[in-house]
């Protein structure tokens, strides 16, 4: 009998929190914040145990995703130590609290009684908010050097903070942003918080209102560019080797959110945070929907970007990260690749069937068929004897050559350099007890992790690749299985039994059966700068970094430290644009994956990571001639466009394939080159003023809502709208042109000007992928080259003029000495041109004696409404054609790109 006694005071207590915090008018259905995010345990008892509320049978759900168990409204908070001293605005805010008693989620020694808010500006546009322990017994911090700072004064700054004011009132902080008085980071007020404040050493919870209608981001993951907030969905974030499918989490973290509500109003939140962690969202309830993240270790660190416009927010964010790399100039152009070359020969006969029928290429890629024994830093002597000779021969053409590394490092101590100099230098990931080094599976066998996080790993991963390097110039490097990806479940021997980082108290929903080692490292595996746990998603940035400066730092005599490399990685995290590229790894040959992605590579550019593509004709699997030519369409308006294919699958090089799909492939890969000139301009911009390269049509026309769920068609840049076809048998296709602008059709004859606007039906046969050049712009084009070094040296340039409907365009042309020099040596000219009625000039905007023709050979203005009488170009009356609104001039003998360019019409 003497048992009863507590149950029945549990259940009394139950039952009365039941009563007084649980009802639908205390928290309506899309406001309850789920007390019971595991899998599987929850029961009535075990919620009420947690001192959550356990939703009524009685009650009607409107989504199947709603929490059974909630937190109730007046969960135990965190109250304000003392007071806050009335802030001078734009100084640091620093505030301590104090949990109150009463039940929690976590058994009580885990939780933490004592936090830290700090609120601060990053900059004018940038608020920081980190929530930390208190005192700091330091917890893991996310070493990202973070850049864009500036402590501008208060007057500048351009949000407004308010939060928890005098002692004992619960927490709250709040974001507004001060020209519209928008609320942009809301955890609640002094009256009531969105969710409960959760910090544990091993859990960490915060719930904000979001007033947005849709939000962008939270990768990397498969599926729809935009999330509307109608739903309940979790995004999980760990690194993950995986084929991509929806609701998995993949290779890369990014917790970034762009949010957009009414009239195209924008802004940004970045969790910087390590951990293994996710993003619950849920339906809004009239302006707000709750959005719940959660985390299983470190701090909460937020940047919150006041935008106000989508590509503000971007441009913040990309700031604050550091710009992306500019790729050389040969990156831009077609790769092909694929695992299952075999041998050299066949490599080499591969290649050159492709330049046999004329296909453009500047890239040769080898997976990891060229190693011996799947060992980094060798070449199989057999197979891929000659090889050397190949790249040389490579190289004599001004094409390029590119190969896979993986960091797991063979155990195989017979005189193999990476594995005795790694055991030499320490610079293994040890086991926790650091008793040993953690031994992984990749495809070479035992493999040790290199720890990229140890001062000397660069020192190693330079010393242990550079024989390789000198005899084998490659022009770039591929890092793969770089989250890292192992066949052991932790290590050979497993995960140490117990060890609470091996095991956490809450696992968030990865795949695998919420097994956080699973393909991977024990997260209890030691690292120079922490644990595994702390650094698994940061794997990929360390190890890019490190590749990143043996490229800039090669014996081969041939490159200096001031040129542009080119690093391509499969795992990401914010901030390795500084580094690397990125693909979007292992996708499967079918119609989804070419639908879907769009979708990855937009998210991506959101990231910061703008040179991203995808496997063209799709990696998994057999694809089919229809389907490799509708990849091809839209690859070319990838970013980067490589072609690459799985082992033991049918060849998809675009020779393989019947003469009229060779002849279409040709076509649009060439399509690519002749537009090189603006896509160089493009990523030079995303360079050097924070923007994407691929993006979506609601960054370009925010507060046309029409545009917001668009993600089967988008823009390359401001100028170019491409409409890949992306059903099988699909001849036709529906586009949106936003009416706003004036679109001219690329394949129509004359450019013919797209009426009407709005959603239309629109041709795709086979041959062509929808195309169109958006009025307001002039675009740099030349005719299209082999390969972008003769392309360079030898073709002409075309402009091409779209006015917009006051008869105004404007664009820009980067162009450089040898398409690798830094930047920051300034071998570059950049222009800028702008067209009225009538006219055309440009204006040298950077000047250098770039040392190549940039002959100018043709000029197209779309859009003329009647025929001019004389055209004159630099001074000269030239010869020209016009039929239905187009204007075509050429032969523009003598007029050099880089003086100032004087045209009129009339
Ligand atoms: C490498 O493999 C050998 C043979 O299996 C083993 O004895 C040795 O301990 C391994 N070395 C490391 C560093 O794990
Ligand atoms: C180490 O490499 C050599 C040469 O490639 C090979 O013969 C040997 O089997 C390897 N040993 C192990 C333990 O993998
Ligand atoms: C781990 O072991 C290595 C090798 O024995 C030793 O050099 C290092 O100091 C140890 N680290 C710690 C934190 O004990
Ligand atoms: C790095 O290498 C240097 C030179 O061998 C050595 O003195 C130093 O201890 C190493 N650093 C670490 C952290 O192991
Ligand atoms: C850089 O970004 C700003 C703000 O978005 C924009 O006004 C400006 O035109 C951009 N400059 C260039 C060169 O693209
Ligand atoms: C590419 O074109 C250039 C210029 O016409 C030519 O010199 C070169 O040989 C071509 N490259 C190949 C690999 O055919």
């Amino acid at each position: 009998m003497a048992c009863q006694l507590p149950l029945l005071a549990l259940l009394l207590t139950a039952a009365s929190a039941t009563a007084m915090q649980c009802s639908t008018s205390a928290l309506p259905h899309n406001a309850r914040v789920d007390c019971w995010p595991e899998i599987v345990g929850a029961s009535e008892s075990a919620c009420h145990g947690r001192g959550c509320c356990w939703r009524d049978d009685s009650e009607t759900v409107n989504d199947d995703s709603e929490p059974f168990c909630f937190y109730p409204a007046d969960y135990p908070t965190y109250r304000l130590v003392g007071s806050r001293d009335s802030p001078a605005g734009g100084a640091e805010l620093a505030l301590n609290f104090r949990r109150d008693s009463g039940p929690s989620a976590w058994p009580p020694s885990r939780q933490i009684d004592q936090v830290s808010l700090s609120v601060s500006a990053h900059s004018d546009r940038v608020a920081r908010i980190q929530i930390a322990d208190r005192p700091d017994t330091s917890r893991w911090r996310v070493p990202l050097p973070l850049f864009g700072g500036d402590e501008t004064g208060a007057a500048a700054q351009q949000f407004s903070v308010r939060t928890s004011s005098s002692a004992g009132e619960r927490f709250f902080v709040q974001v507004t942003r001060n020209s519209d008085g928008w609320p942009l980071f809301d955890t609640g007020s002094s009256d009531g918080a969105f969710g409960p404040l959760l910090f544990a050493d091993q859990f960490i919870q915060l719930s904000i209102g979001l007033s947005a209608q849709v939000i962008y981001g939270l990768g990397e993951h498969l599926g729809p560019f935009a999330k509307p907030l109608n739903q309940w969905k979790r995004f999980v974030l760990w690194n993950r080797d995986a084929e991509p499918n929806p609701d998995r989490n993949l290779y890369g973290s990014h917790n970034f959110l762009l949010a957009v509500g009414g009239g195209g109003r924008a802004f940004g939140i970045f969790l910087l945070n390590s951990n293994a962690q996710e993003v619950m969202l849920q339906p809004r309830l009239g302006q707000r929907a709750t959005v719940t993240y959660r985390t299983i270790g470190g701090i909460l660190d937020f940047f919150v970007f006041v935008g106000p416009t989508p590509k503000d927010v971007i441009q913040q964010y990309h700031e604050l990260l550091g710009p992306p790399m500019m790729p050389p100039l040969w990156s831009l152009g077609y790769h092909l690749c694929r695992f299952g070359f075999g041998t050299l020969d066949r490599l080499k006969f591969i290649y050159e069937r492709n330049v046999k029928i004329n296909i453009p290429i500047d890239v040769m890629w080898s997976d990891a068929d060229y190693m011996d024994g799947f060992k980094d830093w060798t070449v199989g002597a057999e197979k891929y004897s000659g090889f050397d000779t190949f790249i040389k021969q490579i190289h004599s053409q001004h094409r390029s050559v590119v190969v896979i590394v993986d960091p797991g490092i063979k155990n195989n101590s017979t005189g193999y350099l990476a594995y005795d100099l790694g055991l030499k230098m320490d610079i293994w990931m040890r086991t926790a007890d650091n008793k040993s080094y953690i031994v992984g599976a990749v495809w070479p066998g035992d493999v040790l992790w290199p720890d990229f996080t140890h001062p000397n790993a660069t020192l190693y991963w330079q010393r242990s690749s550079n024989e390789f390097l000198f005899k084998y110039p490659v022009d770039g490097l591929w890092i793969d299985m770089n989250e890292p990806s192992s066949f052991y479940q932790g290590s050979d021997t497993g995960c140490p039994k117990g060890n609470p980082l091996d095991f956490p108290p809450y696992v968030p929903h990865i795949i695998g059966y919420n097994i956080l080692y699973q393909g991977t490292v024990c997260p209890s595996a030691r690292q120079y700068l922490g644990s595994h746990y702390d650094l698994h998603n940061l794997y990929s940035y360390f190890e890019a970094k490190a590749t990143w400066q043996v490229l800039r730092t090669r014996p081969d005599g041939q490159k200096d430290n001031r040129q542009r490399q080119f690093v391509l990685s499969r795992s990401t995290f914010p901030g390795i644009q500084r580094f690397a590229f990125h693909w979007t790894g292992d996708n499967n040959a079918d119609w989804y994956n070419l639908r879907y992605s769009l979708s990855t590579i937009l998210s991506f550019n959101l990231y910061g990571i703008v040179n991203t593509g995808t496997d063209v004709c799709g990696f998994n699997s057999a694809t089919t001639e229809e389907l490799c030519i509708r990849w091809t369409q839209l690859g070319a308006f990838y970013p980067f466009m490589r072609n690459h294919n799985s082992l033991g699958l049918p060849d998809q090089d675009p020779a393989a394939f019947s003469p009229i799909a060779q002849q279409i492939m040709r076509y649009h890969i060439s399509l690519r080159y002749a537009f090189l000139p603006y896509m160089y301009t493009e990523f030079y911009r995303a360079t050097a003023n924070g923007s994407t390269v691929a993006r979506s049509l609601m960054e370009e026309f925010p507060n046309d809502e029409e545009t917001w769920l668009i993600d089967d068609q988008f823009m390359f840049g401001p100028a170019l709208m491409i409409c890949p076809v992306t059903v099988e048998g699909a001849v036709d296709r529906q586009v949106y042109f936003p009416p706003s602008a004036r679109w001219f059709d690329v394949h129509a004859q004359y450019f013919a000007e797209v009426t009407p606007k709005g959603l239309q039906t629109v041709p795709a046969p086979l041959e062509n992928i929808p195309l169109y050049i958006r009025g307001g712009h002039v675009i740099p084009m030349q005719d299209p080259g082999n390969d972008t070094y003769h392309q360079k040296l030898l073709q002409p340039f075309l402009l091409i003029v779209a006015p917009d409907a006051d008869g105004l365009a404007s664009g820009s042309l980067f162009w450089d000495r040898n398409g690798v020099d830094d930047l920051s040596l300034g071998n570059y000219q950049l222009m800028e041109f702008s067209a009225s009625k009538g006219s055309l000039s440009s204006r040298l905007v950077h000047q250098f004696p770039i040392g190549v023709q940039m002959q100018l050979f043709g000029l197209q203005v779309l859009g003329v409404a009647t025929k001019p009488a004389n055209v004159i170009v630099n001074g000269r009356k030239r010869q020209f054609m016009y039929s239905n609104g187009w204007l075509s001039v050429s032969n523009l003998v003598g007029v050099d790109l880089k003086s100032p360019l004087r045209a009129s019409w009339n």
